[in-house]
């Protein structure tokens, strides 16, 4: 048996028949280009145009659902003409075609309109639909089978789209918090071998800035009852030492509050962004450093320069992560610099210790048996030699006496036995005693026993300024107060002599002080009396 010829031996296979193998053919090279193409709206785009070709449909429309399934996330138009797209895009048939085909799981066909829906697991989001066949009454049930091929392929492509955009958000997700995780690290391995509290802020306020993507970022610590300029980064400027008050600031209340802040329009802050150097500040975020529930300050985000104008919910959860690390970072680090303030202020004093205990049990003790000796030679020989030895008992008084002052110069007994109130009270009375001073003292002190840096601090401030009195003062009266309250210890020194010229910080005494006060994180301040003499406060915080 010869196969017949397809085309020419049967005239049955005709023309219709071609049409359906080319169909076909179009149809699964339509497919390949499907598959080969990434882009959502370009490959619902050549779905439309091929459904339309191979149905000779006049006009064709396709329309997706978006996610929220309240409006259209696409919406593409087949053959219309330029100037009436209005023609079967118009909303309400639009719509109507559309609801039509939500409702459904099967194509459908109407009198002169043919529609599929796009169906992605097992809900309708959207569909294909076509009108008026050219060349022919109505659409054929071939027309059918192709558009609802089409429209399944349209849904394939849809749900891949979404696949694709859901693992790059998040893969995104991840990225940021890996990021988050690694900027987190980073500062905990500074820490390792970084304890220097300047570096540490300026690590922090750079890294801060990179993972919000900030125009400017500030970091402020708490002191009191204001909130002082830690670190800067960006663009922001702020002038060294600048502090604004925690009850009057946005940044201030955001602490207090112990809460992040996203604020929209940064000029309505409580203090405009242009006192920091942003003054075409839009948006901010306000993140609280807090430490075992103590809040240090605040990061203060301006301006993002990401896509979204302002920032976002994940850059306060990012920074919201990364400050937890920062603040333990400042945490550690004050408190490395306690340590280190304390380590100096004790082996500075545990040298003088040493010295005076030195002083006191060999050179003290060695003078006074030589003293006694020569007093017993004295008495033995009283011949011409008793001139010569008579003076040199009293200069040895003297050594003995002068030696005593520097022991009690260089460690008080008193301010390590009895604290800070009676070793001053000592220390005024002989200083008063020994250059002529009338002496007012005014310490409320008692027994409390402050910590002994601080009290170390005090002592020897106190004891500088007084023997400046002595020295330079020329003064009848010197005052001493010392003023404790919850937050701070007050050292008052003032007298009533001359005065200062010019503030000259000549020798090496002022300096010191200024020293051992910002040692302790204090201020020294040193200002005519309102007499004309002098006065020395120095202010120490407590804690
Ligand atoms: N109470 C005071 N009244 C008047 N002038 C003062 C007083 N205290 C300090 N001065 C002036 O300030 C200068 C600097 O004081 P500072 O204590 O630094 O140095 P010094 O006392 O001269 O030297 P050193 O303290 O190193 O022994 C003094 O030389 C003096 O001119
Ligand atoms: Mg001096």
């Amino acid at each position: 048996m010869t196969r017949p010829m397809l085309a020419a031996s049967v005239p049955a296979f005709d023309r219709a028949a071609r049409d359906r193998v080319d169909r076909l053919e179009r149809l699964l090279a339509a497919g390949r280009t499907l598959t080969s193409e990434l882009d959502l709206e370009s490959v619902l785009g050549r779905i439309l145009e091929t459904a339309r070709e191979l149905t000779g449909a006049e006009y064709g429309a396709l329309g997706v659902l978006d996610e929220r399934r309240g409006g259209l996330e696409h919406f593409l138009t087949a053959g219309l003409a330029e100037e009436d797209p209005e023609e079967i895009g118009a909303p309400p048939r639009k719509q109507g075609i559309l609801e039509l085909l939500i409702g459904r799981a099967e194509p459908i066909r109407l009198r002169g309109v043919l529609g599929a829906p796009t169906t992605i697991r097992a809900r309708t989001w959207g569909g294909l639909y076509l009108i008026a066949k050219q060349d022919a009454e109505d659409f054929d049930d071939d027309d059918v089978a192709t558009i609802d091929l089409l429209a399944k392929w349209a849904a394939v492509a849809i749900d891949n789209a979404r696949l694709l955009r859901e693992t790059t958000t998040r893969r995104d997700d991840l990225d940021r918090a890996l990021r988050t995780m690694r900027t987190a690290m980073e500062i905990a391995t500074a820490i390792g071998g970084d304890t220097d509290l300047a570096h540490i802020l300026e690590l922090i306020v750079k890294r801060a800035r990179t993972l919000v993507d900030a125009d400017g970022l500030l970091i402020w610590l708490r002191h009191g009852d204001q909130l002082r300029i830690a670190a800067v980064a960006g663009h922001a400027d702020v002038p060294d030492h600048a502090s604004i008050p925690l009850g009057a600031s946005t940044a201030g209340q955001a602490l207090r509050a112990g809460r992040s802040v996203r604020i929209e329009d940064a000029q309505q802050m409580l203090i405009n962004p242009a006192e920091f150097g942003m003054a075409q500040a839009t948006s901010s975020l306000i993140v609280p450093l807090v430490h075992r529930g103590r809040g240090l300050g605040v990061l203060v985000a301006f301006d993002s320069r990401g896509a979204t104008a302002s920032f976002d919910a994940d850059n306060e959860l990012a920074l919201e992560a990364f400050a937890a690390s920062a603040a333990t970072a400042v945490a550690t680090a004050r408190l490395v610099e306690a340590q280190r303030l304390h380590d100096s202020i004790a082996a500075a004093e545990s040298e003088r210790g040493r010295w005076a205990r030195e002083l006191h049990d060999e050179t003290l003790q060695g003078l006074a048996s030589l003293k006694l000796s020569l007093a017993g030679t004295l008495k033995a020989n009283p011949d011409r030699t008793r001139s010569v030895i008579e003076s040199a008992v009293t200069q040895l008084e003297r050594d003995i006496n002068a030696l005593r002052a520097i022991i009690t110069d260089l460690r008080p007994a008193a301010l390590d036995e009895l604290g800070l109130e009676p070793a001053l009270r000592t220390l005024v009375a002989g200083v008063a005693k020994g250059a002529g001073l009338l002496a007012r003292v005014s310490i409320k002190l008692g027994a409390v026993r402050l910590d002994a840096d601080v009290e170390t601090i005090a002592y020897r401030v106190a004891q500088e300024a007084l023997t400046n009195v002595v020295k330079h003062a020329d003064a009848r009266t010197v005052t001493v107060e010392l003023i404790l309250d919850a937050e701070r210890l007050r050292l008052i020194v003032a007298d009533d002599g001359r005065g200062f010229g010019e503030v000259h910080d000549a020798g090496y005494g002022i300096a010191g002080m200024r020293e051992r006060a910002a040692l302790a994180s204090g201020v020294l301040e040193i200002a005519r009396a309102a007499d004309g003499g002098t006065r020395v406060a120095l202010e120490l915080p407590l804690g």
